[in-house]
């Protein structure tokens, strides 16, 4: 109450989002169309203004050999090494070099930040070192030289999505790229990484022969094949049957998605034979019985959450509107008489109007009160999912100790794996929200409800008493008529 009463001027910026929105929804349907045409449009200006300097195939692995044909996305490409700030990811931290890591700046921890993450990973990798993301260029580098590795022995299939990986394949595999992937994946980290000289390069996007965009990774190519199938699309083969505006998402999803190494050999797996929802993958590892680690100190088994920026943007108003990540990550822009991508693939808040701009109308401050309006609520309601499982957490290590019944305990790990996995979703997805706000609401709703529960298991309610109720279960059944989750 206080704090509106002294802040009067919130109130009539509400209402300007809400002007705003409504006439966004007005021009939707035009700026997608516009949008299409752009894209026709340009792909006729590429095919005359691109003249070949030298002959791309298919062992062309050298981005810079690309950068003689395409000088000025390859530019924007090496731009990617700077690093570009964002509300919650300010600044880089400078650090003295060591024989094993000779950076001489990294981002900043996130553990250090919110120690709250090392109380939910305690025992697993992620709570040595876990730090905010920076521009591909990086991505190798900071993989080679993060704890997880060099205090932990990881496998190669941690390389699929943190190097160019074709000609790594295409070496193990003897031309055979699936042979090489099988290899690769089971090899210690250290032997596949040795094999890697460049951080994504333009084969990982790019067909040499035609330029159109392609899928060059395995996990994708079958991830996405078991998700059309539980949509009832048999045999499904990304390349041939993806629409040009699906692979502008397509190739971001090889890797900016939650995963899992499955069994011996390491296979890097896609867990979406129900659906990319986190209901449909919550659901597919307990099919498996699948967890990432057990909790140092509840002992529960935990699974642990990674980066899923497709599954989120998947979820949201954009990708039903058929906008895809390279509308607002890789924005067109004018380079003299060419219309080109802009290849230093970042955050859109630094340049909204050349992002945004292109369908919504709005005033570039509206547009950016809106996003950070979206994150700060997400962070709120993150906040208390997060403190309640460490809550949670810190009630159980009590229990332990207190010699409360064994399947009370049980009962309230699982509840655990669950909070856990959900708030996990939320925190490592990188958009704070902005992706999908309400399927993130959902979800920290989600993961709120099963601390809640788990604390209650600990007090000795049994769970038939923890059912939802018989209305909550006619709701969810409507909903799932719905197909609309
Ligand atoms: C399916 C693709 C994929 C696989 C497999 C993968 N990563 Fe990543 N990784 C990413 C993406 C995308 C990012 C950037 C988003 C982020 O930081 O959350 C990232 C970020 C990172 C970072 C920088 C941020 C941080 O977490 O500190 C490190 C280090 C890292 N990964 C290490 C690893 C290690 C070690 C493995 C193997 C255990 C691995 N990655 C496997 C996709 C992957
Ligand atoms: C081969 C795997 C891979 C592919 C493909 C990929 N990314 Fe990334 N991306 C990463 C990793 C890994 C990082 C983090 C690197 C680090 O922190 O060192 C990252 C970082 C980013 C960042 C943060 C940049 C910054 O300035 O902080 C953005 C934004 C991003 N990716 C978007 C995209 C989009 C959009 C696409 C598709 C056009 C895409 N990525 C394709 C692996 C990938
Ligand atoms: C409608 C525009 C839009 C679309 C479509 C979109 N994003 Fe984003 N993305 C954003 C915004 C806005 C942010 C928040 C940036 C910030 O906080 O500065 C963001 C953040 C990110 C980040 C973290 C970047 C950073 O520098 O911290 C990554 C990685 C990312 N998006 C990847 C993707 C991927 C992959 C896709 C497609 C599956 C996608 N995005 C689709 C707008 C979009
Ligand atoms: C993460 C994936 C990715 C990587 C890596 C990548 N590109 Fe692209 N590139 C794209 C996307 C997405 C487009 C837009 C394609 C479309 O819509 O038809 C594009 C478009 C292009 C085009 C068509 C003209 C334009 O700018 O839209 C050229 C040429 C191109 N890229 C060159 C390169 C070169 C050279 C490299 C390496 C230095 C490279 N790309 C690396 C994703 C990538
Ligand atoms: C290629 C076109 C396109 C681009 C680029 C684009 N948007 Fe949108 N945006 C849309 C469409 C279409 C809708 C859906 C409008 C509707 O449902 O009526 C939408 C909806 C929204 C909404 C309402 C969300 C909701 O849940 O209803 C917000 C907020 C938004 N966009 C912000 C952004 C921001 C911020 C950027 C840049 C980072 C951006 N958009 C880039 C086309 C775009």
């Amino acid at each position: 109450m206080s704090e509106e009463a002294t802040k009067p001027a919130r109130r009539q910026v509400h209402v300007g989002v809400l002007i705003a929105i409504a006439v966004i929804a007005a021009g939707a349907s035009a700026a997608i169309t516009a949008l299409i045409a752009n894209i026709s449009e340009r792909k006729g200006e590429a095919r005359t203004t691109y003249s070949q300097v030298v002959a791309l195939d298919e062992k062309t692995w050298d981005p810079a050999v690309w950068g003689q044909n395409f000088p000025v996305q390859y530019d924007a490409y090496l731009g990617t090494a700077e690093f570009t700030p964002t509300a919650h990811n300010e600044a880089l931290v400078t650090r003295t070099p060591t024989a094993e890591d000779d950076r001489t700046a990294t981002t900043a921890s996130k553990l250090e930040q919110d120690p709250r993450l090392v109380t939910m990973w305690s025992g697993y990798a992620f709570a040595l070192d876990y730090r905010h993301l920076r521009g591909h260029e990086w991505m190798l580098k900071d993989q080679q030289t993060t704890l997880r590795v060099l205090m932990k022995d990881q496998p190669g299939a941690c390389l699929n999505c943190h190097a160019s990986t074709p000609p790594v394949m295409d070496e193990l595999g003897n031309g055979d790229q699936l042979a090489g992937f099988a290899a690769m994946n089971k090899m210690p980290y250290s032997e596949a990484s040795a094999l890697a000289e460049h951080p994504i390069a333009c084969v990982d996007c790019h067909d040499p022969e035609t330029m159109n965009l392609r899928i060059s990774r395995p996990a994708f190519a079958e991830g996405i094949k078991n998700l059309k199938a539980s949509e009832g699309i048999a045999d499904y083969e990304v390349n041939k049957d993806a629409t040009d505006q699906e692979m502008r998402s397509y190739v971001c999803a090889q890797c900016h998605v939650e995963y899992d190494f499955a069994g011996e050999d390491k296979t890097l797996t896609f867990p979406w034979n129900n659906g990319t929802d986190i209901d449909d993958v919550w659901d597919y590892y307990q099919e498996i019985g699948f967890t990432d680690f057990e909790h140092k100190v509840t002992e529960a088994g935990i699974v642990k959450a990674q980066h899923p920026e497709f599954e989120a943007w998947s979820a949201g108003v954009h990708a039903a509107n058929g906008v895809s990540c390279a509308d607002c990550h890789m924005n067109y822009e004018r380079v003299g008489a060419q219309k080109v991508s802009n290849h230093d693939v970042t955050t859109p808040m630094t340049d909204v109007k050349a992002t945004c701009g292109v369908c919504h109308t709005a005033s570039e401050q509206v547009i950016r009160d809106r996003v950070t309006t979206i994150q700060n609520r997400f962070v709120a309601s993150r906040d208390r999912a997060l403190d309640s499982l460490t809550q949670l957490i810190a009630a159980i290590e009590q229990a332990k100790s207190d010699g409360t019944p064994s399947d009370q305990l049980e009962l309230a790990k699982k509840y655990q794996n669950k909070a856990s996995f959900y708030i996990d979703y939320a925190y490592s997805e990188n958009s704070f929200g902005f992706h999908a706000p309400d399927y993130f609401a959902r979800i920290i709703t989600t993961s709120l409800d099963m601390s809640r529960l788990g604390q209650l298991a600990l007090l000795g309610v049994p769970e038939e008493q923890l059912e939802p109720s018989d209305v909550a279960k006619a709701n969810a059944e409507h909903v799932a008529e719905t197909g609309l989750k």
